[in-house]
């Protein structure tokens, strides 16, 4: 696996496999690699002949500056796990190299992708910075795949929305949550939790079966099932930030779970704000 750090770089290592026929797919990340990322490596790996991964922290997308500070960041070590879930090219420009001077121009997913849910806590700009660097790294590589994950299921959405709306020629997949063993989803931040804050996590997950066994229950109704939801986080001494009953598509507020719905949930845990979700399905196994 190589590493490039300029889109010159990167295009020149990209024209003679596309020449050949190859097939390009790309894995954007910030980096700090963690199994959820490998995952997606992996999945790239088996549908295309060339994997790009790209590293760069957005400072655009953070809407707080002291998490921007804090966002873990260890190039060698992603290099080494990106080479071996199957990597052949790691991109990992500059800011300059992204962000050069005079850069103005954004590009918005607007509506209820962007301003519900993580865009009414963290800003819409939030997602205008995740389209903007987005389809900047979409231009650049020019991939026929690109992988994202559910854990940012909002993000998924407002992508494929993206993608939809500008005619992009890349093909968007999204790939399932991994967690750990307790149900903890895999998450760049996790890293940031003390022990005492690692147990406290578990506050959203387990919202989140608490649902689920709701559901089993045969309960559809959308206010019960998000209070049995919020009751499973109390013993972590976890308060939401938000837990929602949502469409899976447009993200509008359901009453009631009579098709597939995203249960949504975002919560302060010590000095990190960790989101999680899952999908609803009244009518069979999920
Ligand atoms: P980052 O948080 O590094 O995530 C990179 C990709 O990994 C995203 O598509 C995210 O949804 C996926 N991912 C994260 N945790 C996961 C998990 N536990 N299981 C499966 N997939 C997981 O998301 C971003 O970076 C940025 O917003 C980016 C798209 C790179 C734009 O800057």
């Amino acid at each position: 696996m190589r590493t490039v750090r300029t889109v010159a770089e990167l295009r020149a290592a990209l024209a003679e496999p596309r020449r050949n026929g190859r097939t390009v797919a790309l894995v954007p990340t910030m980096g700090y690699l963690h199994d959820g990322h490998l995952s997606l490596i992996e999945a790239a790996r088996k549908q295309a002949d060339l994997v790009v991964v790209s590293l760069f922290v957005n400072p655009t997308q953070f809407n707080d500056a002291a998490d921007l500070d804090a966002y873990p960041r260890d190039e060698l070590r992603d290099a080494g796990l990106a080479q071996d879930a199957g990597a052949d090219l790691l991109f990992a420009p500059s800011l300059q190299e992204v962000y050069p001077p005079g850069f103005t121009t954004q590009v918005r997913v607007d509506g209820p992708l962007t301003d519900t849910l993580e865009g009414a806590h963290r800003g819409a700009d939030h997602f205008h910075g995740v389209t903007t660097v987005v389809t900047k790294l979409l231009n650049m590589v020019g991939p026929d795949l690109a992988l994202f994950g559910q854990k940012d299921a909002q993000q998924a959405l407002v992508i494929r929305r993206l993608a939809a709306d500008l005619d992009l020629p890349t093909r968007v997949e999204v790939a399932p949550t991994v967690r750990e063993p307790d149900g903890l989803a895999l998450s760049s931040r996790n890293v940031r939790l003390a022990a005492e804050d690692r147990e406290r996590a578990l506050a959203l997950s387990s919202a989140l079966r608490a649902a689920q066994d709701a559901l089993a229950a045969g309960t559809r109704d959308a206010a019960t099932i998000t209070l049995a939801a919020r009751a499973a986080m109390t013993p972590f001494d976890v308060e939401p930030e938000y837990l929602a009953l949502v469409d899976p598509e447009d993200l509008r507020p359901v009453g009631s779970v009579d098709q597939e719905t995203l249960l949504a949930v975002a919560a302060h845990v010590g000095p990190v704000r960790l989101i999680d979700n899952t999908i609803l399905n009244p009518n069979g196994r999920h």
